[in-house]
């Protein structure tokens, strides 16, 4: 059996992974920012804190780095600070973890395997989140250039693209109506994502069963990233040309909507602000700040409803 050392242990995928290596036999070091009971605290960012606490749990045979965070804000109004925030903990998290796990490999002279979390906006950009898209692109490519230089050293690192997953950190969003049924509406295998999804395809990175495979990033994705890189029902031209949106917004408190405006061919899902609400637009149907302001002010509770010229919700 052997020893895995788990990130973001304390929620969601890492949690789950906790259960499943821990029920197998395997030991488990569980860390997470967010310390309590076997949890021990360690901020992913904090390369002493990472140093200090390998020397104390070696030797280990994996890493799973799974902690994350993700901030909802347009490109033109996120902070260099906000940016630093999110990259600190998903990128930079992770390429410490990798660096001190294959550290201790090497001078232990031992064969290791490691398990990134990415996601699929590492292959496909969605709106709102910047930061966060390009942290996961950047945790895919240090996942490539990692198993090239560690290969020689008998340590394997490969990444999980994860589809969204039911966790607290998709919660926030689940909690607006309708937003499930859009989500799933965008996944062949018609269901969103659930921990054990997650959690198989590490177990399969982990393990000898993947002794050829380093380097790769896995969607685990229900095909929504194939084959169009987005996987939209609406990337076929006949429903593009038949997409005909009206808005339906409803305000009953102070909404802190972000200038939002559609430029492509394809439909555009935007973030307007904290709650996440969201809106689905055409090329023809372009809306700017004021003009969703105005729409807002008229109307009497919050949510925000899309539906296409046949009266059919196509986002809320
Ligand atoms: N849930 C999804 O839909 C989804 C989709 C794609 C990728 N992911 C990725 O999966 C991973 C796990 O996400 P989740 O959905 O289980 O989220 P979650 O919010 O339930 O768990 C994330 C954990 O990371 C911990 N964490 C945050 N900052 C940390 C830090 N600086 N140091 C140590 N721990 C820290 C949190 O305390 C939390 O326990 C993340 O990397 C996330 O980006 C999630």
């Amino acid at each position: 059996m052997s020893r895995i050392l788990i990130t973001g242990a304390a929620s969601g995928i890492g949690a789950a992974a906790v259960e499943s290596f821990t029920g197998r036999g395997h030991t488990v070091i569980v860390i997470d920012v967010n310390a309590h009971g076997e949890i021990i605290a360690l901020d992913v960012g904090d390369e002493q804190g990472w140093a200090d606490l390998v020397q104390d749990v070696a030797p280990l045979d994996s890493l799973v780095n799974c902690a994350g965070v993700r901030r909802r804000t347009l490109l033109l109004e996120v902070s260099a600070a906000e940016w630093d925030a999110v990259l600190r903990v998903n990128l930079t998290g992770t390429f410490l973890g990798v660096q001190a796990f294959a550290r201790q490999c090497v001078d232990r002279k031992r064969p290791g395997a490691i398990a990134n979390i990415a996601s699929t906006t590492a292959f496909a950009a969605v709106e709102g989140q910047p930061h966060y898209v390009a942290s996961k692109a950047g945790v895919s490519m240090l996942t490539r250039a990692a198993a090239r230089e560690l290969a020689i050293h008998g340590i394997r690192d490969n990444a999980i693209a994860p589809e969204p997953t039911e966790t607290p950190m998709l919660n926030q969003r689940l909690d607006i109506p309708g937003q499930r049924e859009w989500l799933t509406s965008m996944v062949p295998l018609g269901r969103l994502a659930q921990v054990e999804d997650i959690v198989a395809a590490m177990r399969y990175l982990l393990s000898e069963d993947a002794a050829f495979v380093t380097g790769v990033t896995l969607p685990v994705d229900g095909g929504r990233c194939s084959p169009s890189g987005r996987g939209d029902d609406a990337d076929q031209p006949t429903h593009k040309e038949s997409l005909i949106v009206t808005l339906h917004i409803r305000v009953d408190h102070e909404l802190c909507i972000s200038s939002g405006k559609c430029v492509g061919d394809e439909p555009e899902v935007f973030a307007f602000d904290d709650n996440e609400l969201a809106y689905v637009a055409t090329a023809e149907h372009q809306m700017d700040r004021a003009r969703v302001l105005r729409v807002a002010q008229n109307c009497p509770s919050q949510a925000i409803i899309v539906h296409d010229e046949h009266g059919d919700v196509i986002a809320v």
